[in-house]
C-alpha cells in the first residue's frame, strides 16, 4: 500500500482517454485500487480516478463513511467502479460546488444530472448496478469524467463561480460544509 502523488491540472495525462480494464482479480489491479484508497483517504477526498495518479485505466473509487470535510453529506458506500457507464434518469440537473484533488484549494459550480443509473464492475469483475441521486450522483459523474480526460473546470456553469476556496468563503459564496474534492 502506498500514497501516490496526485497529478495536478496542467499535467497532460489528465486529459487523456483512459482504456478499459480487461483482466479482473489480478494482483496488479488490487494493488492499484489499494493505492487509490490510500491516496484518497490521505487527501480526505470523496473520490479518485486512476488517471489522477497517472494510470490510464477506467478505474474510479469513491465513498466514505463519515468525512469531517462534508459533515452534511450522507455517507456514500465505498465503491470500486471499473469500466463504468452512466445513464441519466430524467433531465433534471442541479448546480453545486465541486472541487478536485487535481485542482487543490479551488472550487467551482458545475451542473450535473440529479438522478443517474450507473453500471460497471468491481475489482473481481462482479457487476455493479446502482441508482444514485444528489451528492452521490455528482461524485460518480465527476469521477467518470476523469476517465474521459475531463476536469470539472471544463464544465463550469459560470466562470465567475470559480476560485480559491478561502476567497470564496470570505466572499460568502461558499459554505464550509460544501467543499467536496
Ligand atoms: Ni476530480
Amino acid at each position: 500500500m502506498a500514497i501516490r502523488p496526485v497529478l495536478r491540472l496542467g499535467d497532460q495525462r489528465l486529459f487523456e482517454l483512459a482504456i478499459e480494464v480487461e483482466n479482473f482479480n489480478t494482483p496488479e489491479l488490487d494493488s492499484l485500487i489499494e493505492d487509490m484508497f490510500d491516496t484518497m483517504e490521505a487527501e480526505d477526498g470523496a473520490g479518485l480516478a486512476a488517471p489522477q495518479i497517472g494510470v490510464g485505466l477506467r478505474v474510479a473509487i469513491f465513498g466514505f463513511d463519515t468525512n469531517p470535510r462534508y459533515p452534511e453529506s450522507n455517507p456514500i458506500p465505498k465503491t470500486v467502479l471499473i469500466n463504468p457507464e452512466i445513464k441519466p434518469l430524467g433531465d433534471d440537473k442541479e448546480e453545486d460546488w465541486e472541487g478536485c484533488l487535481s485542482v487543490p484549494g479551488m472550487r467551482g459550480v458545475v451542473s450535473r444530472f440529479t438522478h443517474i443509473h450507473y453500471t460497471g464492475f468491481d475489482a473481481s469483475g462482479n457487476p455493479v448496478d446502482v441508482n444514485a441521486e444528489g451528492f452521490h450522483a455528482r461524485v460518480v459523474q465527476h469521477e467518470c469524467d476523469h476517465l474521459d480526460g475531463i476536469i470539472y473546470t471544463q464544465r463550469l456553469s459560470n466562470p465567475l463561480k470559480f476560485g480559491f476556496t478561502e476567497e470564496l468563503l470570505s466572499a460568502g459564496q461558499l459554505n464550509t460544509t460544501e467543499c467536496p474534492e
